[in-house]
């Protein structure tokens, strides 16, 4: 079953919405399979925006990221990656349609609330990154065959 990671920025965090981001998902039908709050380092965060390490907003968006814990988590289902993207809206909460996580909650593009991996592939590299084997759990929900 394909996977994603979705995080609660520091904003969120702050914000007390966590909940918010992880009824989206629950309600959705999606499976929680891994979680946990982190201080994320320097390290880590260069690692996993390294496609934007150039990009003139780096500092900025590595200085946010490293400003309070995040929340890390692993999300199972049928199309989870795209569906995921499609929960969170559009990154700048200007262009994100109400009902979106970032429409509902953000207001400035650098503080959008949560992150989610933009490809099946960028998924994998990412939990890797976040989470270590044994921290993502496998298990069966009954739900499960009422939705597919
Ligand atoms: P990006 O990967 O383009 O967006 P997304 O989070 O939707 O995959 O950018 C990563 C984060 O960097 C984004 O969530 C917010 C921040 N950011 C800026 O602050 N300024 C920018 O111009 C861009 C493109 C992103
Ligand atoms: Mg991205």
């Amino acid at each position: 079953m394909e996977r994603t990671f979705i995080a609660v920025k520091p904003d969120g965090v702050q914000r007390s919405i966590t909940h918010k981001i992880i009824a989206k998902f629950e309600e959705k039908g999606y499976k929680l399979t891994g979680i946990k709050l982190v201080n994320a380092s320097l390290e880590l965060l260069t690692e996993h925006y390294i496609e934007h390490k150039d990009k003139p907003f780096f500092p900025k968006i590595v200085s946010f990221m490293t400003s309070g814990p995040i929340l890390a988590m692993c999300w199972e289902g049928k199309d989870v990656v795209k569906q995921g993207r499609k929960i969170l809206g559009a990154t700048n909460p200007l262009n994100a349609d109400l009902g979106t996580i970032r429409g509902d909650y953000g207001i400035d593009m650098g503080r959008n609330v949560c992150h989610g991996s933009d490809s099946v592939e960028s998924a994998e590299r990412e939990l890797k990154i976040w989470f270590s084997p044994e921290e993502i759990v496998s298990y069966k929900k009954d739900e499960e065959a009422w939705l597919y």
